[in-house]
């Protein structure tokens, strides 16, 4: 099998390229290919030639993204456009990430694949509305969605805390937005899964339970077996550019179709932790 992970340089998709093993595999960052430029996209398909293609290559600063739309919506809906066209004209299957900002996070129980989308930042704009064009073209490609992603080798929310913490005595962090932690690696095994199994359709996958950002940190914190205090405050005392979902946890019935069933999120840090400590080791 031949394979491309568009986005092989970012936090998702470093453990695919490590998880990736027994396919001829090629690998992109922003350097190798700029997903905006149609023609590039499409010569590169044509020449790797792939049978699957993990589109992880977005814009992903969700602040960022409300500053500066253009170039979200260029790189988001624009950029998954062309390659999910390069996809059709060379017969590539295709998983696009997508997320769970897509939702409006106004439900309390976890979000089936089905459930109205409603974004209510760009970035949930940008992805919402490539899930949909995605889905105009190429009626068979996958739309994975995910949620709150970490892992080792980028900027991501344990490595802030632990950061922070060594040198804080205390750190607020918001206590009213609920979701599930989801670890890379974990993630990365369980796409390519995904594509061994032929997936269609729109399928979510984060690791299993869910929690708010105070008690992931509260969690972190003591894994790490630091003593920093943590104190729970809300969203409107932390105002951020972009509205963030109250509540975008995911449900994983559309993933236990494909007989497959993510780890606990605790377990996850757990093994996150470790990994950080020995990175030479994975
Ligand atoms: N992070 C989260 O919490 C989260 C949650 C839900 C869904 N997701 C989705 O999961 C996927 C992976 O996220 P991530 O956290 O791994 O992202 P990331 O670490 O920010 O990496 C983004 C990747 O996209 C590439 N990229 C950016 N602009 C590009 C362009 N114009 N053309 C081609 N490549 C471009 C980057 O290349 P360079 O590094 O070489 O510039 C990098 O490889 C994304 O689709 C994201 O929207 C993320």
């Amino acid at each position: 099998m031949k394979a491309m992970i568009i986005g092989a340089t970012g936090l998702l998709g470093k453990p695919l390229m490590r998880e990736c093993t027994g396919a001829e595999l090629t690998g992109t960052g922003s350097r190798d290919l700029d997903i905006r430029d149609a023609r590039a996209v499409r010569d590169l398909i044509e020449k790797k030639h792939p049978d699957w293609i993990v589109l992880a290559a977005a814009y992903t600063d969700v602040d960022g993204c409300e500053s500066n739309s253009e170039l979200a919506f260029a790189v988001n809906r624009d950029g998954a456009v062309n390659v999910a066209s390069a996809c059709k004209a060379s017969g590539a299957k295709l998983l696009f990430i997508s997320s769970d900002y897509v939702f409006d996070g106004t439900k309390n129980l976890p979000y089936d694949a089905d459930d109205q989308r409603n974004p209510q930042s760009v970035y949930g704009r940008t992805k919402a509305e490539a899930e949909l064009r995605l889905l105009e073209i190429l009626p068979d490609c996958c739309i994975l969605r995910t949620s709150w992603l970490y892992g080792v080798g980028g900027k991501c929310f344990p490595d802030t805390i632990l950061k922070l913490a060594a040198t804080r005595p205390a750190l607020d962090v918001v206590n009213d937005q609920r979701g599930s932690p989801t670890y890379t690696v974990d993630l990365a095994r369980v796409i390519l899964a995904l594509c061994a199994k032929n997936a269609h359709g729109i399928v979510h996958a984060s690791n299993g339970g869910n929690c708010t950002w105070f008690d992931f940190a509260r969690e972190i914190i003591k894994s790490a077996g630091l003593k920093t205090e943590v104190r729970p405050v809300s969203s409107a005392q932390m105002a951020r550019p972009a509205p963030r979902p109250a509540y975008s946890v995911l449900s994983a019935t559309s993933l236990h179709r494909y007989g497959i069933e993510m780890p606990e999120w605790e377990d996850a840090l757990g093994r996150f932790l470790e990994e950080r400590r020995t990175p030479a080791a994975h």
